[in-house]
């Protein structure tokens, strides 16, 4: 079980985490929400919040992120990044990089990046990213929340999400030793966060394409505006997935995308 103690105790970071600011909740309304709060009350860059449990998770595109007590690690973070850092429109892609890296790093399993903020293994969701930035009396910050299935029970999971996510330690022989794996992602956001601010966010899509499940793979875009179809080729320097449609190339920059499978289904 999570301890904010012990997950300070193995921290090897200089800035993520090392603020007399982190905060460990029994249960919270959403620890992205309480980051954004404690950044306009003046909090330091690298402060932390973890929950038990979240009422109101968030996850992307206004959906709901389940968080039953102890069976994610959810956590936040923030950082202020220098107006200089023109980066900032790979930070998703960058922390998904930092987290399968991590993952990877605690675990031994390599977790695979789904376009553009999902965390898989086996088509499953494992965890999953929610960067908002906010601009707060015109300085601008960034809170990086990040929810990752840790020990789920069958009946905390809704029928509808039953075949579509699953947990690291279904997984693994052993159980996931989350303190370890919270002072790890600090560390490896803080190496890919160093990166974006010296200007290498080649490196970092270079990371990102070592660990994509999205690349060369039919895909759909269920943005509402438009749909597109046709064959993730790549990412480009900010971000934006290259699809080759029938009508040509494309670029996408937000919304969602699924993935054709074998049986032609697409999740
Ligand atoms: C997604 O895949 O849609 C993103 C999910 C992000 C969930 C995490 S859990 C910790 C942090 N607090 C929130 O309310 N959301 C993020």
């Amino acid at each position: 079980m999570f301890n904010l103690n012990q997950f300070e105790a193995l921290l090897a970071t200089t800035v993520i985490g090392r603020t007399p600011n982190n905060e460990f909740w029994d249960s919270i309304d959403s620890t992205n929400s309480r980051v954004a709060t404690l950044a306009g009350e003046g909090a330091e860059e690298g402060t932390v919040v973890f929950a038990r449990r979240q009422t109101k998770g968030r996850g992307r595109l206004g959906r709901q992120w389940l968080s039953p007590p102890d069976s994610g690690l959810y956590m936040s973070l923030l950082l202020r990044p220098e107006k200089s850092v023109g980066e900032i429109p790979i930070i998703t892609l960058a922390i998904g990089v930092a987290t399968a890296k991590a993952i990877l790093a605690k675990t031994g399993l390599k977790v695979g990046l789904k376009w553009v903020n999902d965390l898989v293994f086996d088509r499953k969701k494992i965890g999953g990213i929610l960067a908002e930035m906010l601009t707060p009396g015109g300085e601008r910050i960034i809170v990086v929340g990040l929810g990752i299935n840790i020990s789920f029970q069958q009946d905390e999971i809704p029928e509808e999400l039953g075949d579509k996510l699953t947990w690291l330690n279904q997984l693994l022989c052993t159980e996931c030793n989350t303190n370890a794996l919270a002072a790890e992602i600090c560390f490896q956001i803080e190496d890919v966060y160093n990166k974006m601010q010296r200007g290498q966010s080649k490196e970092i899509l270079e990371d990102w394409r070592a660990f994509s499940v999205t690349l060369g793979q039919e895909i759909v875009s269920t943005t509402p505006a438009r749909e597109l179809r046709g064959t993730a080729l790549d990412i480009s320097d900010n971000g934006a997935l290259i699809i080759q449609t029938a009508q040509g190339k494309e670029e996408l920059f937000g919304g969602e995308i699924s993935i054709r499978s074998k049986d032609g289904s697409y999740s």
